[in-house]
């Protein structure tokens, strides 16, 4: 974490968050929020994608204040984990949100030891199975219906989920794990990110011949827009790519991809659901993009010389200010969210304008970044 001055608001909405938290973690206790649509957290099943969100927010906090009610209620999810690790068959490739933000930040923050290492590394193996190795593309999901057959699916968000490949291949020492994510963000490289660094959300393969077949809108406004959440993931999944193996091509699409996402900004710095809407459509604005990116933006600024560091600091804490002063609920006790207006699944008319747990993960883990702390669970 660089030494540069950290803003003037900063303690006073670590402290709101803190704050907050262990009042709303009494109700959500150890179980996994998604979306709050009506000021409470749903809880969703444990296999969700979005399980890990929960107890990584927790672990962060408690990583900053020390709090052992945090630390207990992020173990208890992890330990629920365990049925679905059990359940593989379900498991899709979001294991890497799922495993690292609980069993790697256990590992990591609080000497979870051996159990939190072979359950990490349980997962590391589903996922690496999922590589097509035609195509050289991390599988996405299992068949949502009976016969359906997304086998040549590929999604950007997996770019975040290739860290706990590269952290497999780190504690095991066995490459094999990073080979399976550097050939993943290759085809990243080759097959997502457009000349002009917007991304697409799903590219489809042949997964017999690993042919190219097209890219298609997923949950973006149309193939050929610009879902923000999915420019977020690319541009902070790329910088991890770059972290994990140093590799220049990794950083340099890190960077155009982040060019891209802060020329969209509108004036409050929180980005729209999709960069490219047509006028019709309302821009809502997706919270959890500007969250996401601005943490990837933290680290990128880490990683760049000093000289171009401020141009990706700079703008992150812009969008984590104005996530503080301007979508935080701090003064409605009943809405349990951090920061409102996320947008889920515009397509599919799920969970939009609402909280959403992930969107409060990055901007706690934005804030934790700020203060220095070790927010080290994809790095
Ligand atoms: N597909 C995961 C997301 O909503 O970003």
């Amino acid at each position: 974490m660089s030494n540069m001055e950290k803003p003037d608001w900063l303690e006073e909405a670590w402290q709101a968050t803190i704050d907050k938290v262990s009042r709303t973690s009494q109700r959500i206790g150890a179980g996994f929020p998604h979306a709050s649509p009506n000021g409470t957290y749903v809880l969703e099943h444990p296999f969700w994608w979005t399980a890990g969100f929960w107890p990584g927010l927790l672990w962060l906090l408690y990583e900053g204040s020390n709090d052992e009610r945090f630390r207990s209620i992020a173990e208890q999810c992890e330990e629920r984990l365990d049925e679905v690790l059990d359940g593989y068959d379900r498991l899709d490739h979001d294991l890497g949100f799922m495993w690292t933000l609980t069993s790697i930040a256990s590992y990591k923050l609080a000497g979870g030891g051996e159990q939190s290492k072979r359950r990490a590394l349980k997962a590391a193996n589903y996922l690496a199975a999922r590589f097509n190795i035609k195509g050289r593309y991390i599988r996405a999901w299992n068949p949502w219906f009976e016969g359906e057959n997304n086998a040549g699916l590929a999604i950007i968000d997996c770019a975040m989920n290739t860290p706990l490949l590269y952290w497999a291949s780190r504690v095991s020492g066995d490459p094999r794990y990073g080979h399976i994510a550097e050939a993943h963000m290759d085809t990243v490289l080759e097959r997502f990110i457009r000349p002009d660094g917007s991304v697409y959300h799903i590219i489809s393969f042949d997964p017999d011949t690993g042919a190219f077949v097209e890219g298609l809108g997923g949950q973006g406004y149309a193939p050929e827009s610009a879902w923000s959440r999915g420019t977020a993931w690319a541009l902070y999944g790329l910088t991890l790519s770059y972290h994990h193996t140093g590799k220049q091509k990794y950083l340099d699409a890190a960077k155009r991809v982040a060019h891209f996402f802060l020329s969209q900004l509108p004036d409050d710095h929180v980005p729209h659901w999709d960069f490219r809407l047509p006028p019709e459509v309302t821009k809502y604005r997706d919270s959890s993009a500007g969250a996401c990116a601005a943490s990837g933006l933290l680290l990128l600024a880490e990683k760049v010389g000093p000289l171009q560091s401020q141009a990706y600091r700079e703008p992150a804490i812009r969008i984590l200010e104005s996530l503080y002063r301007n979508y935080c609920a701090w003064s409605d006790p009943s809405e349990e969210g951090l920061i409102l207006q996320g947008t889920s699944h515009y397509p599919e008319n799920k969970n939009i304008d609402v909280p959403l747990i992930y969107g409060d993960f990055f901007f706690v883990e934005g804030l934790a970044r700020l203060r220095g702390a070790n927010t080290s669970f994809w790095e």
